[in-house]
């Protein structure tokens, strides 16, 4: 066992460079330095799109540089009800189904099957703790499902049937995000799932989404690629 020193010297790089490549690099080159961005990319003096941070001043010229601190930036910060929307999504394996990145053009049909109209980059992703990227589709991208499907209704009746409004959807019901109750006395609730007759429930009776399935509804409408950054734009692609 004269060897040891080198085996353990052997381990010790092997981690270190794992850790330099995998953590290190990434976070000094790659993610670490991104900042959120305004989605105004126009060049001041000519107006043209440009590769770069620019926002409007006081008297609405654009300018280069830090973006005003009312301007919207992006990505978007989720809100407490989204972000609580999230730990459902975690919770109930939703990821195992569906992935949330949009792949460029020339890396699978992700633009035509209009999962985003530009493709995902690290920048969209710093404000997450944890990312969910997904490795599996069997369902669709939901990288951009806010901006193709913006209505909390339709979301309320897919998770509670998915036959509802995808006939012969392999994706699996979550009946127990609702709750089947009786039309109270002062009539039927606002929020009550406008079931199509074959999926209707006993006369007298009503579904109202519980919290968590508004929550969770919140976070799948925060989920948008819907601006632009200086590294990626819409219109190119
Ligand atoms: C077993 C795999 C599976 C799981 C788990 C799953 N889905 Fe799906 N999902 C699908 C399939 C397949 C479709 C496409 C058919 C359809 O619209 O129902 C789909 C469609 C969707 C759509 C509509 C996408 C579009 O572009 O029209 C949304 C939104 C969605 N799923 C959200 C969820 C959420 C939220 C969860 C977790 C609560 C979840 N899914 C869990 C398989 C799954």
């Amino acid at each position: 066992m004269n060897n040891l020193p080198f085996l353990f010297c052997g381990i010790f790089l092997t981690l270190a460079l794992s850790w330099v490549g995998l953590i290190l690099v990434p976070d000094l080159f790659q993610i670490g330095q991104l900042d959120r961005t305004t989605s105004e990319l126009i060049r001041p003096d000519t107006e043209e799109p440009i590769p770069g941070l620019t926002y409007r001043d006081d008297d609405g010229n654009l300018q280069y540089g830090v973006p005003n601190p009312d301007e919207e930036l992006f990505p978007r910060f989720f809100g407490g009800k989204a972000r609580r929307g999230k730990e459902h999504y975690v919770s109930m394996g939703c990821l195992y189904c569906h992935s949330q990145q949009v792949r460029r053009r020339g890396f699978g049909a992700d633009y035509d099957r209009g999962w985003g109209d530009r493709q995902s980059v690290a920048r969209d992703y710093i404000l997450q703790e944890r990312v969910m990227l997904g490795t599996s589709r069997t369902g669709p991208d939901l990288k951009d499902i806010g901006s193709r499907m913006p209505d909390e209704s339709w979301h309320h009746l897919h998770l509670y049937n998915p036959q509802i409004t995808s006939e012969g959807s392999n994706m699996p019901p979550y009946p127990f995000l609702y709750e089947t109750r009786p039309i109270p006395d002062d009539g039927p609730s606002p929020d009550a799932l406008s079931l199509p007759a074959e999926f209707a429930v006993d006369e007298g009776y009503e579904v109202v989404p519980t919290r968590r399935a508004r929550e969770l509804v919140a976070y799948l409408l925060e989920l948008r690629l819907d601006y632009d950054l200086p590294e990626v734009r819409r219109a190119e692609n």
